[in-house]
């Protein structure tokens, strides 16, 4: 079980509103950030980067689990998501965050910073394909 203090919260938050700056999408003006936090306390950050062919954007959350996964890090903790309205996570990238664990807590929050859901993979993906259905 992962323990969260406010601190971890409002940093991960901080972490994730900073990230979403850095957003490439002039195509949906959407910003997003995610900041990912690893079971060995190693934090990657995404944004989402959008491209003129549409379907060849990639959202926030994936790019900082790749991030993470390309670095040797496959054991997450948390992640938090900041949107410009505080929408969720689409259901790509909870198919991704599947991958790696269904423990995960999922911070949802707005432009501002201010927290709007705190959630885990599971929750946000009933019935989730993982792993184990493949026999891994
Ligand atoms: N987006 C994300 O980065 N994460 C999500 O979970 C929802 C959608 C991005 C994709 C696209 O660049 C923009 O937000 C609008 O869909």
């Amino acid at each position: 079980m992962t323990h969260l203090t406010d601190q971890d919260r409002r940093s991960l938050i901080d972490l994730a509103v900073e990230a979403s700056r850095r957003a490439y999408a002039p195509y949906s003006n959407y910003l997003v950030g995610a900041a990912l936090r690893t079971k060995s306390g190693r934090i990657f950050t995404g944004c989402n980067i959008e491209n003129a062919a549409y379907p060849t954007g990639m959202c926030a959350e994936r790019v900082a689990i790749f991030k993470a996964v390309s670095e040797g890090e496959r054991q997450f903790e948390v992640m938090a998501v900041a949107t410009s309205n505080g929408g969720t996570p689409c259901g790509s990238c909870r198919q991704v965050m599947a991958e790696f664990g269904l423990d995960t807590v999922i911070l949802v929050s707005d432009a501002q910073g201010r927290l709007q859901q705190e959630t885990t993979v599971a929750d946000l993906l009933p019935g989730a394909f993982t792993p184990k259905d493949m026999g891994k």
